[in-house]
């Protein structure tokens, strides 16, 4: 398949389309799950963490899907604070928003094992965040506010309009914002067709190409954040095939 880097390209993926009960669905997530080790996602995500002024207490997850990404960072971070007591990682409340109830009883369990409280959230992340309100700078920071605000291969699946209006959403309720997302690169979309050799099926096979296709680069993201002061930015390439994007609230621009 020719792909223009330079342009993203945004087909609808089949797992969002999928009834979540469907076999074809319950696959394609377990392939995730295989992928997200090939793709060093919990590694990327524990990098970006020690991006953040302090550890966070209240997360939510974008687009989480089964919530077990998130779930093996908790778990790293878990036994870090085992060996080091004063490590700051403990009583996190995470909510694992996503438009299918995929979280299993076992997850959330083992979320529990590992100091976290995780809630699952069924509903529309655009809605969740209350992004068809006024433009950032015109609203007070929602009710609903946590310290960060993650995402995994998940902005990818919204073209540029809609991420602006989403990302003005995440900033007004968060202080702290962090997003893993394919990287749109040669040798990531040369991965994305391979993935069968991992054992991938149908959904995942075309849904890897196209999630590469609407990837991301350079500071796309950053682009798209809301522009004023008080936000430090970061984004950068993450592993062989990842795209990585922090936000952080600067406590200096935010001092009174
Ligand atoms: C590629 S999967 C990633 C799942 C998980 N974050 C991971 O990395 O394994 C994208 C997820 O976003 C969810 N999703 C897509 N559009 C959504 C929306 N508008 N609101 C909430 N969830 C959405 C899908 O149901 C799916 O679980």
């Amino acid at each position: 398949m020719r792909i223009n880097q330079a342009e993203r390209v945004l087909e609808p993926e089949d797992l969002d389309h999928l009834d979540p009960a469907d076999r074809h669905a319950i696959r394609s997530r377990a392939d995730l799950r295989r992928l997200h080790w090939l793709m060093g996602s919990r590694g990327i995500l524990l990098r970006a963490l020690r991006r953040l002024p302090r550890p966070p207490r209240r997360v939510l997850e974008l687009g989480a899907g089964d919530g077990t990404l998130m779930l093996r960072v908790a778990r790293k971070l878990a036994k870090k604070a085992k060996m080091d007591p004063a490590a700051p990682w403990a009583k996190v409340r995470i909510t694992l928003l996503d438009q299918h109830r995929v979280v299993a009883n076992e997850t959330l369990h083992a979320y529990q094992k590992a100091g976290w409280h995780a809630t699952p959230l069924q509903t529309d992340a655009n809605q969740f965040l209350g992004t068809t309100a006024e433009p950032a700078a015109d609203c007070q920071r929602g009710s609903e506010s946590f310290h960060l605000i993650v995402a995994n291969l998940f902005l990818h699946h919204f073209d540029k309009d809609a991420l602006r209006t989403m990302l003005s959403g995440a900033a007004r309720h968060c202080d702290a914002f962090i997003a893993c997302e394919p990287r749109r690169s040669a040798l990531a979309l040369f991965a994305s067709h391979l993935v069968a050799l991992a054992g991938a099926n149908a959904v995942t096979r075309k849904d890897a190409v196209l999630s590469v296709r609407a990837g991301f680069r350079n500071t796309e993201l950053s682009a798209l954040w809301p522009s004023g002061p008080g936000w430090r930015l970061f984004e950068y390439p993450a592993g062989p095939f990842g795209h990585c994007f922090v936000a952080c609230r600067d406590p200096a621009a935010n001092a009174p």
